[in-house]
């Protein structure tokens, strides 16, 4: 926009001048008009998108939860996925849970992951999946594909690859098609120390001391495939179970998430603000995904322009939803205790071609690095209220960052955003203040630069920017106050093209390359952004 006022107003001003000295010969008229071109290009130059840094100044910190995962018993997210068996003497594993995939998540440090489901968890019954391999029933999972599955990977094996991970285990329990005393039991089962029938259970089955896992679900998406409950009824359910999963089961006090709203139904989350006690719910669990349309998705791969500017205002979307819901949160929660959990996010796009359509297989492109870049943006400028997310799903489903096909493995251009975005983890937010043009498209407009910025105590400042315009480079001036920056070094995640992605023969074709166009010159950063580009800078 300012790009465009100058440019007028420079015209604007030459035309003056031109009046103003009547000009008279040809030679005038000629110099005139190539002053007005010099100064049309030299418009061109000058930053569109200005951002204010107080690089002194910050309330909250960003929780790396926000950059969380989800692990589904869903396609080949688990078996195939995470979980090749302990037989398996093709793919390199430690008791059954791939070591390549473990250490691509290791890199990334990534801070949590929730299981079983999605759908699933509200059929999942916990005690079909412990004990001896041999004598665990075999289920057919009805959500997703009809397969059978045998319950080789249960809690003892999930929580094992928690461990691997170093990361903490966040678990849905079943309210659907559960009971009471199912989930009050796993809850014991996996977190009591003391003598009782669930922790004796549970040694037997190998494991003495107790796993004290914080994060747990009640339910997922009870407005439809948990129960496809009214919230005025799912708040009585809830007080329930939340009322006996927490019954001394532990030293410390877990965090309960409730099934929250889908995408922008405020009305869910005020019921739940207004009729639950706020010490049995830590947490609310909003899903909103980018999808073009439900009933007509996109290819992951082969998407217009015009698809991927819609997906990219779905994405965008993001911004309002959370305002809304921590605008009625603020109504009951002034003091923001109950976390918004956003544990489902990200696009959705039409099955590779050839897969199984219940296993949610989907390529990965720089739309989604896009995505990635502009919602943990979202995300972490809401740090005050957004204290958990969980990106659908870690591994070959949906918006994975990991992809496996047999022993082959490749990373994401979504990975690679979230490894260039792991400096955020648990940093103080650092306020932006931003100015940018619109990326118009399909008669609907977006920010095409979004930033977040967050410094971390030993004072590197972290500024994570995305241009998500299709075409235009975009000039990015950053102001920064209260802080003497000594230099400015960076990554940037771009493409030539928009469907670029990494396949298994060529796993390296997007990758993030260092990058040094940032120039500092006192307070100022000064940089070029290319078109659907994510840059993250390190300032000292
Ligand atoms: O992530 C895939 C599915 O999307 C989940 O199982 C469900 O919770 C959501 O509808």
């Amino acid at each position: 926009m300012i790009r465009y006022f100058i440019s007028v107003f420079l015209t604007l001003y030459v035309y003056y001048l031109a009046l103003v000295i009547r000009l008279k010969s040809k030679i005038m008229k000629y110099l005139t008009s190539l002053l007005l071109f010099i100064c049309l290009l030299a418009s061109q130059g000058i930053a569109q998108t200005t951002i204010t840094l107080h690089a002194d100044e910050g309330e909250y910190t960003i929780s790396r939860h926000i950059y969380g995962h989800f692990s589904e018993h869903l396609g080949h997210c688990i078996y195939g996925g995470f979980y090749v068996g302990e037989d398996n003497k093709m793919i390199p594993n430690q008791r059954g849970i791939r070591t390549d995939v473990v250490n691509a998540l290791k890199e990334l440090e990534i801070p949590n992951l929730r299981w079983p489901g999605g759908c699933f968890a509200d059929t999942y019954h916990w005690k079909d999946g412990i004990g001896p391999k041999s004598d665990r029933p075999k289920i057919v999972n009805t959500w997703w594909g009809g397969v059978t599955e045998d319950n080789s990977f249960g809690t003892h094996e999930f929580l094992d690859l928690c461990e691997q991970l170093g990361t903490e285990p966040f678990i849905s329990g079943n309210v659907g098609s559960g009971t009471v005393q199912e989930l009050s039991d796993w809850v014991q089962y996996i977190n009591f120390n003391g003598e009782s029938p669930m922790a004796e259970l549970r040694k037997t089955n190998g494991r003495e001391e107790p796993w004290k896992v914080k994060y747990w679900g009640v339910g997922n998406e009870a407005w439809g495939c948990g129960g496809n409950m009214r919230v005025e009824h799912y708040v009585d359910v809830y007080r329930k179970y939340a009322t006996f999963m927490n019954a001394r089961w532990g030293d410390e006090r877990i965090f309960r998430i409730a099934s929250g709203p889908s995408d922008d139904n405020y009305h869910w989350t005020e019921v739940l603000m207004r009729d639950i006690p706020h010490q049995l719910m830590q947490g609310i669990g909003m899903h909103h995904y980018s999808v073009i349309n439900w009933n007509k998705k996109s290819s992951a791969t082969e998407f217009s322009e015009e698809e991927y500017a819609v997906t990219m205002q779905k994405a965008y979307d993001m911004e309002r939803i959370i305002r809304g819901h921590s605008a009625v949160m603020d109504q009951y929660d002034a003091d923001r205790r109950v976390a918004l959990v956003v544990d489902e996010w990200g696009g959705w796009y039409d099955v590779e071609p050839g897969t199984n359509p219940g296993f949610l297989f989907q390529q990965n492109t720089m739309r989604d690095a896009m995505i990635a870049g502009m919602t943990l943006n979202i995300f972490n400028n809401h740090a005050d209220r957004v204290r958990m997310a969980n990106l659908a799903q870690t591994v070959n489903v949906l918006q994975a960052v990991v992809l496996t096909d047999g022993e082959k493995m490749l990373l994401t251009p979504t990975y690679y955003v979230m490894d260039m975005y792991k400096a955020h983890h648990d940093a103080t937010l650092i306020p932006a203040k931003i100015h940018t043009v619109d990326y118009t498209l399909e008669g609907k407009s977006i920010p095409a630069v979004s930033v977040s910025a967050s410094k971390k105590e030993n004072g590197t400042l972290t500024i994570s920017l995305v241009n998500v315009d299709s075409r235009s480079a975009q000039p990015v001036s950053i102001d920064l106050r209260g802080m003497h920056a000594q230099g400015v070094q960076g990554q940037i995640l771009q493409a030539a093209k928009l469907q670029a992605h990494n396949t298994f023969d060529q796993p390296e074709g997007v990758h993030p390359a260092s990058y040094n166009g940032a120039k500092l010159d006192g307070d100022q950063i000064t940089l070029t952004m290319p078109p659907f580009s994510v840059i993250v800078l390190s300032v000292r």
